[in-house]
């Protein structure tokens, strides 16, 4: 008789060889999960560094454009632009943005010339825009639902007309999905997408964006937390994302990435809508702070955004973009 060692079921054979790894592998990490978030700034020939964020930049429009060549032969799907201002475009109510030749608007502009392919994705929210920093305007000591609203409409509008893809509402107001939509729709945009910020958590982890947008010197110590969700929460996040595909959006998108991939996966299980994960400023800075200091390999960055995939996630906005299709194409 034959003996039989113990154990039959060896989970180690479809490790044993690099073939049988790629045959087995779930989820695959490939350049059109990105969307590229990118910072720009008034001015020509600026290429400033953000300290905040090792190896970013805030770019001039001229810079941008060639920014944009140096990437173009990597194929990212699509950029998410955010604008800093000077302080003296902003005030209480964040006119600049309803501008229609604000930084924004041209930039969108120059993308769609220098390469027509590119996705665009616009953030609708005040706080590049207003003196103090909040995403919406202030009446009583209270960021206004209602007359907030009104205003982001009409930025979707002017971000649409300059030729926006992608309307990416992120001032977590009540029923701002279902404004612009109609706005959108009683305008004729019929393909204008929209991708919701869902479920965006009131984060520690924004503070290098706030730095690189310059809404953090007036916003100070002060918080979001009457409007962005509270971090111990994840039912909410269930409604709000109920709510928001409801209301007209065709991808949802939960922000922060890494600590809230429990998020993801809840929602992956309970809505058939693109997710997107927003891995943002802090996570990105504190994973390059560690590559740049010899403690941690840059793999990492692959790990980590293989994680959202296996989360549920369709793709992912990362400032990682660009390093990351590199890292995937060596790796070829
Ligand atoms: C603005 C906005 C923020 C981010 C994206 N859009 C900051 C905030 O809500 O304060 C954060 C992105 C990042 O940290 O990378 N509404």
């Amino acid at each position: 008789m034959t003996s039989y060692s113990f154990p039959f079921t060896r989970m180690r054979r479809t490790r044993a060889k690099k073939y049988i790894r790629n045959l087995v592998k779930e989820n695959s990490l490939t350049v059109n999960d990105f969307i590229y978030p990118i910072f720009i700034v008034d001015g020509t020939d600026k290429k400033e560094p953000i300290p905040e964020m090792p190896g970013l930049y805030r770019y001039s429009l001229d810079n941008l454009k060639k920014e944009l060549l140096n990437i173009s032969h990597l194929n990212i799907p699509a950029v998410a632009i955010f604008p800093n201002i000077s302080n003296n475009l902003k005030n209480s109510s964040g006119s600049e943005a309803l501008n229609k030749n604000n930084i924004v608007c041209n930039a969108i502009k120059l993308i769609k010339d220098t390469n027509n392919e590119l996705g665009i994705v616009c953030d609708v929210a005040l706080d590049p825009y207003t003196d103090h920093g909040h995403d919406g305007i202030i009446i009583n000591n209270y960021v206004d639902n209602d007359e907030t609203v009104k205003i982001l409409c009409e930025q979707a509008l002017i971000q649409t007309e300059a030729g926006c893809d992608i309307i990416a509402p992120s001032d977590m107001m009540d029923g701002r999905i279902r404004k612009i939509r109609e706005t959108l729709e009683n305008n004729n945009h019929k393909n204008t997408l929209i991708m919701s910020y869902s479920a965006k958590y009131s984060s520690s982890f924004y503070s290098p964006f706030r730095h690189a947008v310059g809404s953090s010197k007036n916003f100070g110590l002060k918080d979001k937390s009457t409007y962005q969700m509270d971090y111990s929460n994840s039912k909410e996040a269930i409604r709000e994302a109920d709510l928001d595909i409801s209301e007209g959006a065709d991808m949802i998108m939960v922000k922060p990435g890494l600590p809230y991939l429990d998020i993801i996966s809840k929602l992956n299980q309970k809505f058939d809508i693109p997710i997107f994960a927003y891995q943002v400023s802090g996570e990105y800075s504190m994973i390059m702070t560690a590559i740049n200091n010899g403690l941690l390999d840059k793999s990492v960055i692959i790990e980590t955004l293989t994680s959202f995939k296996r989360a549920g996630c369709s793709g992912i906005l990362t400032y990682f973009a660009p390093i990351a299709s590199k890292i995937l194409n060596e790796d070829k």
